[in-house]
């Protein structure tokens, strides 16, 4: 790890630790056996989730689940390439529509207490890898229109804020929002007009962008026991979370390929 890298990872887990927002780490090996330290916490007002990890990379992950929006918003920041004189930090945002059958319940996540912090878990699920062709762009501007929480999450991120279309009809059918409404937010794109961006030579032409990321370790389900009450009835009740692991691969059209110097 870089000396850049492990003063982020410090920055990152002093912030998140000194807070009582930091209400579980965990620690969780990645394909290289490297150790991804996770932090997730609940707030129940808002009806949100917030899991942040740092990757070897440099390259830092936030997971923001709206469960009122039915949206689940990828945040990825990822650092300048100094050898290419780019210092900034670049944003992407990925919109997903939330399943509840994807995480636990915000009140449940925020129940959960830290046991062995330095412990390494392993999931005892790992999903079928997702794929999302994002086919609209959000303006940032209107993007309350799918989660009031966007605004916030991923103003960064400005001209690279990405959805589908179908997770849109989706979520407008299961809220009751009214599509045209919905869709007047977005800037429609057809990726399978766009070359990969691997396969683009020009650094100047649009092309479509791939993005991979992993969710090492998080709670996808509660865990029901049975027992018997204080008269002697049989009884079911919480006893424990049950853990996956999710990796996902994001494709989104870029203005140039420039904006997507990781997919080679
Ligand atoms: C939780 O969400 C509420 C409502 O959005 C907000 O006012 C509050 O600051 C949040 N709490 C924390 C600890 O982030």
């Amino acid at each position: 790890m870089s000396s850049k890298a492990f003063i982020r990872v410090f920055i990152f887990l002093t912030f998140c630790c000194s807070t009582l927002l930091c209400q579980l780490v965990v620690n969780v090996k990645n394909k290289g056996d490297e150790v991804i330290v996770e932090s997730i916490h609940a707030n129940t007002t808002s009806d949100t989730v917030t899991l942040e990890y740092l990757n070897t990379d440099g390259t830092l992950v936030t997971l923001f689940i709206d469960f009122k929006s039915e949206a689940q918003l990828f945040k990825v920041i990822m650092p300048g390439e100094e050898e290419l004189g780019d210092t900034q930090p670049q944003t992407i945002c990925f919109i997903t529509r939330f399943s509840h059958s994807d995480f636990i319940s915000s009140d449940a996540m925020s129940k959960l207490r830290q046991k062995n912090p330095t412990a390494i878990r392993t999931p005892e699920e790992e999903k079928a890898p997702g794929t999302y062709t994002h086919d609209l762009r959000v303006d940032l501007v209107k993007s309350h229109v799918i989660s009031p929480h966007i605004y916030n999450v991923c103003q960064d991120a400005v001209d690279s804020i990405h959805f589908t279309e179908s997770d849109l009809r989706t979520i407008s059918r299961s809220l009751s929002k009214d599509y045209a409404t919905m869709m007047s937010a977005m800037e429609k794109h057809e990726p399978t007009k766009y070359a990969r961006c691997m396969d683009t030579q020009e650094i100047d032409r649009p092309c479509l962008c791939r993005f991979d990321l992993c969710i090492g370790w998080y709670p996808c389900g509660l865990k029901y026991c049975r027992g018997k009450d204080t008269v002697g009835k049989v009884v079911s009740y919480r006893c424990g979370i049950k853990t996956c692991k999710r990796c996902l691969t994001f494709f989104h059209v870029v203005d140039t390929k420039r904006g997507c110097l990781w997919d080679v």
